[in-house]
């Protein structure tokens, strides 16, 4: 089965009791039992609950995985993830540009536990296995990366860290405790599919061990639900991130699946429209002299374009743009009326992101510039409105931009009147002084 079928079937086989068509939310917190022990596979909603489920069977199909399961948010995943994967001594070896809470959790929550973390700047497979050793359990890549929309090569960093992972060995667990989480996987390639989502791009496939999502992004698609959700190429990698689950909580609960599901149902069909628009957008973009730079896969100029074409179904629906400063970027968008400025992304609704300030305020200033996230820097992502809309308004947001950018003296007296004169190129066009307006010519 295809992904578009997949989305709408797994997981959503009619209720045997009623027939229902769409199954219904198993709003409950425990089961009862016919006799102690004696159930129907379901005992206590923490550990498992139908609803939840069948929200992970999908997931697991859409992925191409063995298995997948549902948590309470994309870093709620990442935790259990790292918990159940690693232990005090170990290392994560991650690409640098990466969603800054990951980063927080990494740096802030796991570092003073004992993990160690090491970071590379660079997309060559070699230089990320350059930096895998025996202590390695885990390999962190996102592609397309989060916010510089930098891509990696999934395949080829899979083939380079397994190289060098079998070169070193890893070292067993020194301390076993008796847990389920005591386990021999070596070290295991982790790719954060969020950006992509299994519409546009299969990790395993590629050759990943474990895919993880926000959930929240485009696999919901409608802003109105917060989770997240893991997906293992092999069974029994999940085996101890199904016991940390059930230990330590952080999962799901029914109502916020099944609103996840009803979001997965409609994915092919919105991440089409979601690309179709995001490549609207970046053309038109890069045609305007306000923005210093345009960041997307499917522009020709992209460092990673041709990566792209082959290792992804369409190009995706963020797009990032650098404005010459916070102030002018701050503007920017305020200005915009369709676009929304808020945190998140891959909802059907477009939003404007400022990472440096919002979403990646948690990454240290000299890290995020050496990433390349300047405060002149905005994130967009792009929904599924009309197109002409969405760059009608980025269009009026970067005029209004462009006043701005007239010297200050030049802005004097009512209607800044002093502009009378005649035409005159701002930042990102011509503008004129009507009847003590400022009017945008060409
Ligand atoms: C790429 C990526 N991964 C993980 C997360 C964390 O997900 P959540 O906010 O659902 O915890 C986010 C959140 O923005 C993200 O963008």
């Amino acid at each position: 089965m295809k992904i578009a079928t997949q989305a709408i079937h797994v997981g959503q086989e009619p209720d045997p009791t009623t027939g229902a068509t769409v199954p219904p939310i198993y709003a409950t917190s425990t089961f009862t039992q016919e006799a102690p022990g004696k159930h129907k596979g379901y005992e206590y909603a923490r550990g498992t609950n139908p609803t939840r489920d069948a929200l992970a069977r999908c997931l697991a199909a859409l992925e191409g995985g063995a298995a997948g399961m549902s948590f309470a948010s994309g870093l709620a995943a990442t935790n259990a993830l790292v918990c159940s994967l690693c232990r005090p001594g170990d290392s994560v070896v991650a690409f640098s540009d990466m969603y800054g809470g990951t980063y927080r959790l990494l740096e802030r929550i796991f570092r003073p536990w004992g993990l160690e973390v090491r970071y590379c700047d660079d997309t060559r497979p070699d230089a990320i296995a350059g930096l895998v050793d025996d202590t390695t359990r885990i390999v962190w890549i996102e592609t397309p990366t989060n916010p510089m929309l930098r891509l990696l090569d999934i395949a080829a960093v899979s083939q380079a860290v397994r190289a060098k992972a079998a070169r070193t060995g890893t070292r067993p667990i020194s301390r076993r405790g008796g847990s389920p989480m005591d386990h021999d996987f070596g070290m295991v390639l982790v790719v954060d599919n969020t950006f992509a989502s299994p519409a546009l791009q299969q990790p395993i496939s590629l050759g990943a061990d474990v895919v993880v999502h926000s959930t929240t992004k485009y696999l919901g698609g409608h802003s109105d639900v917060v989770g997240g959700a893991i997906v293992t190429a092999k069974a029994e990698t999940m085996a101890p991130i199904k016991f940390f689950h059930n230990a330590a909580g952080g999962v799901s609960g029914p109502f916020d699946c099944f609103l996840t599901h009803r979001g997965v149902k409609t994915l092919a069909v919105r991440m089409k429209a979601h690309c179709e628009n995001a490549m609207h957008v970046a053309r038109w973009a890069a045609s305007q002299r306000g923005f210093q730079k345009v960041i997307y896969p499917g522009l020709e100029t992209h460092p990673d374009h041709e990566l792209a074409r082959r290792q992804m179904a369409g190009f995706g629906g963020m797009v990032t743009v650098v404005l010459p400063t916070f102030d002018q970027a701050s503007r920017f968008m305020a200005a915009t009326c369709v676009f929304s400025c808020a945190e998140s992304l891959g909802g059907v609704e477009s939003l404007v992101n400022h990472p440096a300030v919002m979403t990646h305020a948690s990454i240290p200033k000299e890290v995020r510039e050496r990433i390349g996230i300047t405060d002149g820097l905005v994130r967009l992502s792009v929904g599924i409105e009309d197109k002409d809309d969405l760059v009608a308004d980025l269009e009026q947001a970067l005029r209004k931009e462009c006043v701005w950018q007239v010297p200050k003296r030049q802005r004097v007296g009512p209607e800044w009147g002093a502009w009378a004169s005649g035409p005159r190129r701002g930042g990102c066009g011509t503008w004129e002084c009507s009847r003590g307006r400022l009017r945008y010519v060409a």
